[in-house]
């Protein structure tokens, strides 16, 4: 299995670009399937859980073709409304695909989804917000069986602002009979640029008050040419390197807007953040200061996909940090590598007290999710000498070519050759 190898303690140096946003990507893909037209993707990432929806979508009878960060996915002909267990289980979001499958074909045969085991993850609302929607919907032993003959416009109440559950709400809406209004919907940049791409294909959807999104039905959706926004968790993951390991790096194509709680955060722990344009300077310099209280909220709060990286951060910054992950309810996988690190971290419930130390120190750990192994490299990069981190495929899920962008900013890090057990999936 393909191992990524850390010698820690250099500073990191330099200019990288943003990779495009994995959670914006994953609904556009699913959405793909209610237009009848050819899309044109631009800085679409080259990532393992794009290749699962592409997958899907030729499944479906989609043609899908990428070249270098360009993804084309003509879906004129969707022949298919079933999404085999195998397909639905390499990721979370696969789950988007049902609000889609449905609205396009009237149908949808498909299980529950896979993705990070970070907590249980029901899927109750997104099956509620269908329901609303008109859908019929019955589990047979796990899997769903989903039909309607044209989704008609209602009123959808979010509980919680799910992410998921607002893209499948709306990706069921676009094209139903009649108006929907969708309070409590999530407010993540990802879900503003899903509306984005959905009204440059002719859905008609506004925001009407902070959690409220109306969205008239339209007939059909055309093709169109969109450019997916950068990742900000990609981007919080190199910003958080630079606090541990120290360093000046410019990250152009950044978004800052969409990353504001948590340079604030940064900047609080005595990090230089600065925006000029879309770019984004993190400098650091010396130990960091601990910050004593971060809560893990929607948008536009902390993230929760940046609590591990901002956790491994702090494990070295002077003083008592508390960290509190309120939106999935096991989230601290990085934990006990962290501590095999030799940092100081106590749990209690959702709630991780980091008592920071002057160093970690490298040894042999396993990432057991993807924002996991993120930390995990965070902390190599700071710790003093050599890592080795286990459960790679985790981390291909979410960053591509990881180890290429640090070392572009001068770290040492490299990936060792894989030895046959792990096979790499096919686009
Ligand atoms: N929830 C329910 N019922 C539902 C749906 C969600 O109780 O039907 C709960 C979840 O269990 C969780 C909370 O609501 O406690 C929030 O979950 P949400 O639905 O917002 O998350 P998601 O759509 O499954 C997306 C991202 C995650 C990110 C979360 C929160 C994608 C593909 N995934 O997941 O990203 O953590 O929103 O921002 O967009 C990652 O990239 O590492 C990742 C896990």
């Amino acid at each position: 299995m393909e191992k990524i190898i850390v010698c820690g303690g250099k500073p990191l140096h330099g200019t990288l670009r943003v990779q495009g946003s994995k959670n914006a990507a994953l609904p556009i893909l699913a959405a793909c399937v209610l237009i009848r037209g050819v899309t044109v993707l631009e800085n679409c990432p080259d990532l393992s859980d794009v290749r699962a929806a592409v997958a899907i979508l030729r499944h479906l009878g989609c043609v899908a073709k990428r070249e270098g960060h360009r993804l084309t996915v003509d879906s004129r002909c969707i022949s298919c409304y079933t999404i085999p267990n195998e397909l639905m289980r390499e990721m979370r979001s696969s789950i988007v695909f049902l609000g889609s499958v449905l609205a396009r074909t009237g149908n949808a045969v498909l299980c529950a989804p896979g993705g990070c085991e970070i907590g249980l993850r029901p899927i109750d609302l997104h099956l509620s917000a269908l329901r609303a929607l008109g859908a019929a919907i019955d589990d047979e032993n796990g899997i769903l069986r989903c039909h309607a003959k044209r989704l008609r416009g209602a009123t959808v109440r979010l509980p919680i602002p799910s992410v998921g559950a607002t893209e499948n709400a709306l990706l069921a809406a676009v094209t139903a009979k009649g108006d929907t209004l969708l309070c409590g919907a999530a407010r993540e940049p990802e879900i503003d640029d899903l509306v984005l791409f959905l009204n440059a294909c002719g859905a008609r959807i506004a925001r009407t008050g902070e959690g409220d999104l109306s969205v008239r039905g339209v007939q059909t959706l055309h093709g169109c040419r969109h450019r997916v926004i950068p990742d900000r968790i990609a981007a919080l993951s190199v910003m958080a390197a630079v606090g541990a390991a120290g360093g000046n790096v410019l990250l152009e194509n950044a978004a800052p807007a969409h990353l504001e709680a948590a340079s604030q955060v940064l900047r609080r722990a005595g990090c230089r953040v600065e925006e000029t344009g879309g770019s984004l300077t993190v400098a650091a310099e010396g130990r960091l200061r601990a910050v004593p209280s971060i809560e893990t909220r929607p948008h536009p709060g902390f993230p929760t996909d940046g609590q591990a990286v901002l956790m491994a951060m702090l494990s070295t910054a002077k003083g008592k940090s508390r960290v509190t992950e309120t939106i999935f309810e096991n989230r601290f996988h990085h934990v006990d590598a962290l501590r095999r690190m030799g940092a100081n971290i106590c749990l209690r419930g959702r709630c991780a007290i980091v008592e920071g130390v002057p160093t970690l120190y490298g040894a042999a750990v396993t990432a057991r999710d993807l924002r996991a192994g993120a930390a995990l490299i965070v902390a190599g990069l700071g710790a003093q000498g050599t890592t080795v981190i286990d459960g790679v495929r985790h981390i291909d899920r979410g960053y591509e070519k990881i180890e290429a962008c640090f070392k572009t900013l001068g770290a040492q890090i490299e990936r060792s050759a894989d030895s046959g057990s792990e096979q790499p999936q096919s686009e």
